[in-house]
């Protein structure tokens, strides 16, 4: 092999039924079955080159060439797909995060899901996109259900090999949702620290993996009968149970600030005029507001009152992975 090059596009996901904890740090084997909704709105450009003439990997996000910490995750993660394809061939790769001005929701969900087609892809791997997805776990928990569009569950499995995404519903309907992006810095306690504490020390985890495991089959339903009012209760207080369990480790921990609550409130203040609109929040204090597309727009309209105008982001569904054929001239190279 000289040069084996892909690119790949991956769209990042909200979980509306969190994953909140491993019971294999290793492997990436969840506690709880999880499912999100991708969107359409933020997304990653991964390019792969494996190249003879390289003596170690690269990687280069947004322009700049990473330090030794961050080429070594990406190079464990390419080993799965060299050990794969038998080969040991190094790598060069080029990432873009598509994030619109709000800053602080590049995901490593689109990251690893971008990295994973476009790996697969330049090394001719024969492996289906459900193979795929237990592939793109072992970089990122949620880089799992970012491999599908729409609504997508990642079943916890019983090993590595089924630990993967499964199609729920392609989305392609009246829903999306509203971001909030309330603070740009990096996030404090990143989520790979905050599950573990939370599993190790929270007397309330042995409850969440229960509700976790009801809430993922109520919410099934009700995306069966595209019922935007039960989807959207489940998701808010699936969200609120998993950051209940921050609460109760030890020590506590927590994800919310000032803004999030302002936030929070305003959304149930909308609710209240009879709009469908529910949050979540993940391992940060961004908000996301699920909602029907076609309310999205209004739902700007009035947080716009609270927020800056560069703090609101609104999304439909988004696809699965695709491969791309062109280096976008706005991918910086
Ligand atoms: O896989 P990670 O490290 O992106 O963890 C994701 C954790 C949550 O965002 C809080 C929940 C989820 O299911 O995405």
């Amino acid at each position: 092999m000289v040069s084996n090059q892909a690119i790949c596009r991956a769209h990042t996901n909200i979980a509306l039924i969190k994953y909140w904890g491993k019971r294999d740090v290793d492997k990436f084997l969840p506690m709880n079955s999880s499912l999100s909704l991708t969107l359409d709105g933020l997304y990653t450009d991964t390019r792969v080159i494996f190249d003879d003439h390289l003596t170690r990997d690269h990687f280069i996000l947004n322009g700049a060439e990473q330090q030794d910490s961050e080429v070594d995750k990406i190079s464990r993660f390419l080993d799965l797909f060299r050990e794969r394809a038998g080969v040991k061939t190094y790598a060069r790769v080029d990432s873009t995060n598509h994030v619109p001005t709000a800053a602080g929701l590049a995901s490593s969900a689109s990251a690893f899901a971008a990295l994973a087609g476009a790996a697969r892809q330049a090394l001719n791997i024969d492996m289906s996109d459900q193979e795929l997805s237990t592939y793109a776990r072992r970089g990122s928990g949620s880089a799992t259900r970012s491999i599908f569009g729409g609504f997508v569950e990642w079943q916890m499995g019983t090993n590595s090999a089924n630990s993967m995404a499964v199609k729920v519903d392609d989305g392609l309907w009246d829903i999306g949702m509203v971001i909030i992006a309330l603070n740009k810095q990096q996030k404090k306690i990143s989520s790979r620290k905050g599950m573990r504490h939370t599993v190790e020390s929270s007397p309330f985890y042995e409850s969440w993996k229960q509700v976790a495991t009801d809430d993922l089959e109520k919410i099934k339903l009700a995306i069966e009968k595209r019922d935007i009012n039960k989807i959207g209760q489940i998701a808010e207080a699936n969200a609120m149970r998993m950051h209940a369990t921050t609460l109760a480790a030890d020590p506590p921990f927590t994800y919310f600030e000032p803004d999030s609550l302002r936030a929070m409130e305003a959304v149930r203040a909308i609710r209240k005029q009879g709009i469908p609109a529910y949050y979540t929040m993940d391992a940060g204090p961004n908000v996301k507001v699920l909602c029907r597309l076609s309310d999205a727009e209004a739902i700007r309209q009035q947080l716009l009152t609270i927020f800056d105008d560069s703090q609101l982001l609104v999304t439909g569904t988004g696809p699965g992975i695709q491969i791309l054929s062109t280096w976008e001239e706005n991918n910086d190279d």
